[in-house]
């Protein structure tokens, strides 16, 4: 697990705290740790930093803003649980500088960027360094991502948990970019009784329609231009479900277009949007277009509403 290890410059009015103890007694959190329900809104995410990320952490100052001494906290860790052999744990971006100022200028309080010992301490006790970890089970779980990435939602599902618990905020904000694991948080913290509101944030994408993510910065000149077909291509298949196409053939004309444009597509899916099953039999229908697909060795994800009224 590699770690980041020269101590950052930290922005006036940020504190960083690197374990639980410095994020228990820091300015904001330890009191509110005290008050029910704690107003903290929290920002989990793995770091290198964007606007995606930063319009989760203004709609967090934001609605912390209307309670009294509310606060801010994200955090920064990458998680190596959720990441599959041969996956790009080792070269994921590490940016904390940046993330830091960020941070900052988005509205946030506190950072909480714990080492890899810190969430998983007994690395010399289990393998993986904890024994416990949570599971949503199912379909939910078992198809798209899920299918592709086995173990992935067992890593997220585990780390958020214990993220929330770390944190304890009131409400913590996911974003529709990754319309599956916002489906497996809230499945989560529905069926466990979590005690924390989950929000959604809609996609920031760039001017050409390409969602920003953190593995954007993977692509070549050339791969960044061509990325912009595969939101144009949903956004179609969006028009194509409004206009009375059927789902399956929805699906193959996605597949075959993103094929055309260079794309490996691991698959382009037309899907319920709470179960991520199949699509209603007869519309009026509101669903989730799911795509995944590799642009040489990049993996992109995105997915759009779409909606067919008769
Ligand atoms: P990460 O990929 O860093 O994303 C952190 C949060 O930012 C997620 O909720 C994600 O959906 C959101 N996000 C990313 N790109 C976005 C965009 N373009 N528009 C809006 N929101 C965007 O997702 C993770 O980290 C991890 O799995 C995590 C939940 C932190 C668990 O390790």
């Amino acid at each position: 697990m590699s770690e980041e290890s020269a101590e950052p410059t930290v922005p006036n009015g940020l504190t960083l705290a690197r374990d639980l103890e410095e994020l228990t007694f820091s300015p904001g959190v330890g009191d509110a740790l005290q008050a029910a329900p704690a107003p903290i809104g929290f920002v989990p995410t793995m770091g290198a930093l964007h606007a995606g990320h930063a319009a989760l952490i203004e709609r967090a100052a934001e609605a912390m803003s209307r309670r009294k001494g509310g606060t801010v906290v994200v955090s920064i860790f990458v998680n190596p649980t959720q990441f599959g052999p041969g996956e790009d744990l080792d070269r994921y971006p590490r940016t904390l500088e940046a993330d830091l100022r960020l941070c900052r200028e988005a509205g946030a309080d506190v950072v909480f960027a714990p080492s890899a010992r810190t969430v998983y301490p007994d690395e010399h006790l289990h393998p993986g360094g904890i024994a416990a970890s949570v599971r949503v089970g199912g379909p939910l779980t078992e198809t798209l991502e899920g299918s592709h990435r086995p173990g992935h939602f067992d890593g997220v599902a585990t780390v958020v948990l214990k993220l929330l618990n770390m944190v304890r905020p009131a409400v913590a904000f996911f974003g529709e970019k990754d319309w599956q694991q916002l489906a497996v948080v809230r499945t989560m913290a529905n069926d466990l009784n979590l005690p924390y509101l989950i929000e959604s944030v809609p996609t920031v994408r760039d001017a050409d329609g390409l969602a920003l993510s953190s593995r954007n910065r993977y692509l070549s000149p050339e791969q960044r231009a061509a990325a912009a077909e595969l939101p144009a291509a949903l956004f179609a298949a969006r028009a194509a479900i409004a206009a009375g196409d059927a789902p399956a053939e929805v699906e193959r004309a996605l597949t075959d277009r993103l094929s055309a444009a260079g794309f490996a597509v691991d698959y382009a899916a037309v899907r319920c949007p709470t179960t991520l099953g199949p699509p209603p039999a007869k519309p009026p229908y509101t669903v989730r277009i799911l795509v995944a697909a590799k642009l040489g060795g990049t993996r992109l994800i995105d997915n759009v509403a779409a909606t067919r009224t008769a």
